[in-house]
């Protein structure tokens, strides 16, 4: 790896994601789906214990059993490759048993959930990032855990491997793809050595507010004309998804 160039093209690729939900029919070719597995598993993880499995869906009844789970979002059905990103403590717990060790009580703790769910996550990261330089569009799938016990059942998931969320990828619709969305300003969210009080950031909060409704304003036509602090308090308002707590436990993650 140089330690001196720039590569800007990186930068300005990272600069301009957007979700994509509307995709062409066309497939990723197998040699883009080995870059992007190699680009994946190039992340960093905890201990290089890559606590994480994916799951590569391209069977169509599959796909689209897993739209369903996932609340109807088409996208998942339309896209060429669905990728499901799990938390996965079996593989550690299996090589354990295998040398007689009992792993039960690391593995049951908070710490470890964590473990897994962050490599998960970076792994995922990775994978967005590989596939937008390859010219294809990717949109998350929290929806997945709607419907974590189905998700996981249809993917033959074992104990203490659980879907964090999912991930849709192909070549976007050039005639949908959406404007990059604003984010909040730098300075309602990155900080100079410790943290800002809220009083401090809110004049930049509401700056953003104003942005974003023009945003929507605009995405809409006219239908939806939202703050983000409306949209935000809107959706996280009401719990959501508590069934996880249980699924969770079941599934060899009680966090202790
Ligand atoms: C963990 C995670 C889960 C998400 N789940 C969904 C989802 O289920 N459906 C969807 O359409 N978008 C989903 N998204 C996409 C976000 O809505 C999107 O990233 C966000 O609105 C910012 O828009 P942008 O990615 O176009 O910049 C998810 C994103 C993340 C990071």
């Amino acid at each position: 790896m140089s330690n001196k160039k720039k590569n800007l093209d990186i930068i300005k690729h990272l600069q301009d994601h957007r979700s994509i939900r509307q995709f062409t029919n066309e497939k990723i070719p197998k040699e883009d789906i080995e870059q992007i597995i190699l680009s994946a598993q190039a992340a960093p993880s905890s201990s290089h214990g890559q606590a994480y499995s994916v799951i590569c869906v391209t069977e169509e009844e599959k796909k689209s059993k897993l739209a369903e789970y996932a609340g109807g979002q088409q996208q998942v059905e339309n896209c060429s490759h669905f990728f499901v990103f799990c938390a996965d403590l079996h593989r550690l717990e299996k090589i354990a048993r295998r040398s007689n060790i009992n792993m039960k009580e690391p593995l049951d703790s908070t710490e470890m959930f964590l473990i897994a769910t962050v490599d998960a996550t970076i792994v995922a990261q990775n994978t967005a990032v590989a596939a937008e330089a390859l010219g294809l569009g990717i949109v998350y799938i929290g929806g997945l855990r709607n419907n974590p016990d189905k998700v996981s059942d249809l993917l033959k998931l074992p104990y203490r491997c659980y879907p964090v969320f999912g991930m849709c990828i192909g070549y976007p619709d050039s005639k949908n793809i959406p404007e990059k969305k604003p984010r909040l300003p730098h300075k309602a969210v990155f900080y100079k050595n410790e943290y800002l009080n809220f009083e401090k950031t809110l004049t930049y909060i509401e700056e953003y507010d104003e942005i974003m409704k023009t945003y929507y304003e605009k995405r809409t036509n006219g239908k939806r004309s939202d703050t983000w602090s409306e949209t935000m308090i809107d959706k996280r308002k009401i719990p959501r998804r508590l069934h996880l707590k249980s699924f969770l436990k079941d599934r060899g993650f009680p966090l202790i």
